[in-house]
């Protein structure tokens, strides 16, 4: 029993969100995520941890396949949402990256307004019926992010004019504006004090409701905080995938267990 069992938990019976067989991730003769195979669930919280250079990022980008952008970089696998191959010729990676939505661990606001750094997103797919409704979305949205209050009488001025937290609350509100159905996140906390941190982290676990969500962070408190389910990379191999609760107080792999008490990384 006990040899299946990694694997038993990586790939459900339950139908998920989102498939990965057989991942590999290059970049030129780099060979970043070797051979991943993962299933993650809808309505969940996932959690990507493991050391420095591991392969977080690179497999999260394989998600909306952000790493289309990086020329040295090359997919090979299976990699599906709701049963569709989002490699496939016939996706449209701008179209999918609005169900995918991103945030990054750098904010990196759009040159222009606050305001506009939400609409962007529903003006070029179309949301909004109307003025009134666009700017319904753009309050709902800064809201969600836990920015309207600060950003409300300013909506005019250029997003790069906010504070370093105050721009990753903005890069937040404008991709839940498009309502994605998964939301990645690569460390979205780095750059943000402790009540905005908690605020983001509410705001993740209300989003659960709804989106699927998949979170890389280096802080294992926040993995345990905000995951139900919890993924460990280590030198580009997915190396334990299960339940948060067990893979943090009863890991299988000892790679899994230096980490965690703090051994690698
Ligand atoms: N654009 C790129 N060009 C070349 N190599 C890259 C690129 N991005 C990542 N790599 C390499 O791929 C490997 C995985 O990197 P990745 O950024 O995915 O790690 P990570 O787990 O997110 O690390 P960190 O916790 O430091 O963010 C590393 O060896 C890294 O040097
Ligand atoms: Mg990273």
């Amino acid at each position: 029993m006990k040899d299946t069992q990694a694997t038993e938990t990586a790939v459900t019976t339950e139908t998920p969100k989102i498939t990965a067989r057989g991942v590999q991730v290059y970049y030129g003769d780099t060979h970043a995520i070797k051979d991943v195979d993962v299933d993650i669930a809808a309505n969940t919280v996932t959690a990507f941890i493991g050391p420095s250079g591991c392969g977080k990022s690179t497999f999260l980008r394989c998600i909306n396949r952000m790493n289309d952008t990086i020329p040295i970089a090359r997919v090979e696998g299976d990699i599906r949402i709701d049963g569709e191959d989002i490699y496939d010729k016939r996706v449209d990676p701008v179209q999918l990256r609005a169900k995918v939505g991103m945030v990054f661990q750098k904010p990196n606001p759009f040159p222009k307004s606050i305001y506009d750094n939400v609409a962007y997103g529903p003006r070029i797919h179309g949301l909004a019926t109307d003025k009134a409704d666009l700017n319904n979305i753009v309050e709902n949205a800064l809201r969600r992010a836990a920015l309207w209050d600060e950003a409300k009488d300013r909506l005019d001025e250029p997003g790069t004019g906010l504070s370093g937290g105050q721009q990753q609350r903005l890069c937040i509100a404008r991709a839940v504006a498009t309502a994605p159905e998964i939301l990645l996140m690569d460390e979205p906390c780095s750059a943000l004090d402790p009540i905005a941190t908690a605020q983001i982290e509410e705001l993740i676990d209300e989003l659960r409701q709804n989106f699927s969500v998949v979170i890389v962070t280096h802080s294992m408190q926040q993995a345990a905080r905000v995951s139900q389910k919890t993924a460990f990379f280590h030198l580009g191999h997915l190396v334990e995938y299960g339940e948060t609760g067990k893979i943090f107080t009863s890991p299988e792999d000892s790679r899994t267990e230096s980490y965690i008490s703090g051994r690698i990384g």
